[in-house]
């Protein structure tokens, strides 16, 4: 045998041996990165997916809580009288295409104020009059110290 023949050989294998460990690299480094992105969707699914009901369940308690506190602080008499127009916490309600006005915030001398004066039919042309027409002192003065808490 020639020292060409054997270098010729020598290489041959050397180049053969090469291809192999090339493929067996790509092959691997390719799958590996399919099954890293994979799993990387996998645990971005997982991640959202428990993140976003528990805010979701966050936020139904917390509505729960909110309209059990306002179901419980309002009186028979702002819940039966007043809650349908002004809505629960007085935050004001839409009624088909009217606007019921928020009295929220405002203070109690100003309801007080404002409730006499639809007692007594000082206001036009609005939907309170009547409503409190048959309403007592004491009655008014309830009203407007609850929803000066509003
Ligand atoms: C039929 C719907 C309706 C009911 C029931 C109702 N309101 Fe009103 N309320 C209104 C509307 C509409 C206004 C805006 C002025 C108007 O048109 O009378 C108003 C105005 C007011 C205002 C004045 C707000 C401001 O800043 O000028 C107060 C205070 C008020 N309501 C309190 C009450 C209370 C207390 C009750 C229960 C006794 C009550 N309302 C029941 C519809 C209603």
């Amino acid at each position: 045998m020639s020292a060409g023949k054997i270098i010729g050989i020598g290489s041959a294998i050397v180049i053969v041996l090469l291809l192999f460990y090339v493929m067996s690299q790509g092959g691997s480094s390719t799958s590996s990165k399919a099954t890293s992105t994979q799993e990387r969707q996998a645990t971005e699914v997982s991640q959202k997916a428990p993140a976003k009901s528990a805010e979701e369940k966050k936020l139904d308690e917390l509505k729960s809580q909110a309209r059990e506190l306002s179901q419980k602080e309002t009186s028979v008499l702002y819940a039966s009288k007043c809650s349908a127009c002004h809505g629960k916490g007085g935050e004001g309600r839409e009624i088909g295409t009217m606007m019921t006005p928020s009295i929220q915030g405002k203070s109690e001398e100003y309801i007080l104020g404002k409730l006499e004066d639809y007692r007594e039919n000082r206001v036009e042309n609005t939907f309170m009059t009547g409503l409190l027409n048959n309403s007592t002192d004491e009655e008014l003065r309830a009203l407007a110290k609850e929803i000066s808490s509003f």
